[in-house]
């Protein structure tokens, strides 16, 4: 899927609208308003689902690795995502409030591809010194929740210089297992399937 993104104009997230979700918090005091991703919404349509592209930048937000803000979707649905350029972790969590039900992760490289589970909270993780691109397909119905990644200030765990850090907020966290990416591109239908 070739899209030339030069000529669209992306949402920017910036710092500014997801600091209660990073770890360091010595390093936001000074930190400016950075702009952190770039989010190119709704790039196809196809079958009932979108596909969009998010770029996310190599950068430490103090101690920890750059990230997404982290969402969960209002109600049942899933999503793929698949790594266009660089290197990504993908962070799945289910809670029920701040009990932490399951945590995993999944490294994905470029060409290799993630489903996100309904009810999974979800966070991207840019762990490499090189820009990340991945594409995602997730139902037009789809909208996302970031109350409770807000409310908890981010998921269960943090990737950081030092490795993965738990999350003081939340109850019952397991070790994190991890999992291996799908190779290539998913078909679509696989996302029909998770999703309602
Ligand atoms: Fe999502």
């Amino acid at each position: 899927m070739d899209i030339n993104l030069k000529k669209l104009k992306p949402d920017i997230r910036h710092l500014n609208d997801m600091r209660e979700v990073v770890y360091d918090k010595e390093w936001l005091k000074t930190a400016p308003n950075l702009e952190l991703y770039y989010m190119y919404r709704g790039l196809k349509e196809k079958n009932g689902l979108r596909y969009n592209i998010t770029v996310v930048p190599t950068r430490m937000l103090g101690k920890e690795l750059v990230k997404t803000k982290g969402h969960v979707h209002i109600g049942s649905f899933g999503e793929t995502y698949t790594v266009l350029e660089g290197e990504a972790i993908y962070l799945m969590q289910k809670t029920k409030d701040n009990i932490v039900e399951d945590i995993y992760a999944v490294k994905a490289q470029k060409g290799e591809s993630v489903i996100i589970p309904p009810l999974y909270g979800h966070v991207t993780i840019n762990p490499s010194n090189q820009d990340l691109k991945i594409g995602d397909w997730s139902s037009q119905n789809c909208k996302s929740d970031y109350s409770l990644f807000e409310k908890l200030n981010g998921a269960c765990y943090y990737y950081t210089k030092k490795g993965w850090i738990k999350n003081e907020n939340y109850k019952n966290v397991p070790q994190i297992r991890f999992e291996k990416p799908m190779v290539g591109e998913l078909d679509i239908k696989s996302i029909l399937e998770t999703t309602k």
